[in-house]
């Protein structure tokens, strides 16, 4: 029998019900029950709907982990779960779910942090992560840039977006473009079709004098607004839209801006490994572009596979295994969910 602690993850910040088991760094099992689907016809998420589908779908969803890992309740280490930030209603779901699991086991219960569970994924994926790592973070609600010297306990954050989250921008200009929801990866099909330099779509925060307030921080409104004003523009003249070009040049600006500002702060604070997570980092384009532009700066590109790159709830396990192996305390069995929880603050 392996001494690696044993550690259930409960995730429940947005619309994904994620249950995982990692086995210090090797995942066992990672579950997820989605109500994305729930959320389609609104074109977003309606957060009672995604609190209500995390109660009816969290004690199946551990059964089948624990069933699929071959793994007893009583067999694990320690528990660990997302305390924020996310939606409130969903938070408490998954907290109160794993301080009960906690209280009626016996067992040790780790609150952590969303977006550093989201950089921690990678070490079941790709090994021991090197300190300092920089990471991106990219979502429908995150877009980050964090400075990460110990993702147990030291995590910060460079910059964030100002308005909307990179995925966000997607999934709007998806629906400008009658594209379904979640846009990203419809956005992302139709742009292999496009052409990138179709349209010089503006690069939000990327010159002048943003670039020395807003250094690493982001902005995808105006781009967006940029998208919608030229799409409407072609409808008001009765003219086709191009939608495979449109697709093609808005994500250029987006992964073009993001890949821009990762490698600076690579650059600037003398970080030579990147990783990228999030639902946005599944972006074909992103991928491509982050690829070649590391290749040239001699960053190692880390991305964890795409169902690990969306929420989930291997990604909270693997951090709190690391937590339990770096010998942290535990949280107090009264810990609270933040849903503002800072991006600085590991454990709840
Ligand atoms: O991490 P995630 O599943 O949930 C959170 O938002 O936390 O990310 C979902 C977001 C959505 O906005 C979706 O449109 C975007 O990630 N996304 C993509 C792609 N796949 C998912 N955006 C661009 N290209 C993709 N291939
Ligand atoms: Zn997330």
């Amino acid at each position: 029998m392996s001494d690696e602690p044993l550690v259930l993850g409960i995730e429940t910040s947005c619309d994904e019900t994620g249950v995982g088991i990692v086995r210090g760094q090797t995942l066992l099992v990672d579950t997820v029950a989605s109500s994305v689907e729930e959320h389609a016809r609104f074109g977003g998420v309606v957060p009672e709907v995604a609190s209500r589908a995390h109660l009816e779908a969290m004690v199946p969803t551990i059964e089948r982990a624990c069933r699929e890992a071959g793994v007893r309740l009583r067999d694990l280490d320690a528990i660990s779960v997302t305390s924020g930030p996310g939606l409130a209603g969903a938070l408490l779901v998954g907290v109160a779910s794993a301080k009960a699991l906690a209280l009626a086991l016996g067992k040790p219960i780790y609150g952590v942090n969303h977006l550093a569970s989201h950089v921690a994924v990678d070490i079941v994926e790709h090994g021991p992560l090197p300190e300092p790592t920089m990471a991106m973070l990219v979502s429908g609600g995150h877009s980050s840039l964090l400075l990460v010297p110990d993702v147990t306990n030291d995590v910060r954050s460079l910059g964030s977006t100002m308005d909307d989250a990179a995925g966000e921008a997607f999934d709007k200009v998806a629906r400008v473009l009658g594209l379904p929801f979640p846009g990203g990866p419809h956005v992302d099909r139709a742009a292999r079709e496009g052409n990138r330099i179709a349209i010089d779509f503006p690069r939000g925060l990327t010159t002048g004098r943003d670039m020395e307030r807003h250094r690493f921080d982001f902005s995808f409104s105006g781009l967006k607004t940029a998208v919608a004003r030229w799409v409407e523009t072609r409808q008001r003249a009765g003219e086709a839209v191009p939608v495979a070009d449109v697709a093609a040049s808005f994500q250029e600006a987006v992964v073009d801006v993001l890949t821009r500002k990762a490698l600076l702060a690579c650059k600037e604070h003398d970080v030579d490994h990147l990783l990228i997570g999030g639902g946005v980092a599944a972006n074909s384009r992103l991928r491509a572009l982050a690829e070649e532009r590391c290749a040239k700066a001699g960053v190692t590109l880390r991305v964890p596979r795409p169902g690990l790159c969306t929420d989930n709830g291997a990604m909270v396990a693997a951090l709190g295994a690391q937590m339990v192996a770096k010998g942290r305390l535990p949280s107090d069995l009264g810990l609270p969910t933040d849903s503002s929880m800072p991006v600085t603050l590991v454990q709840a």
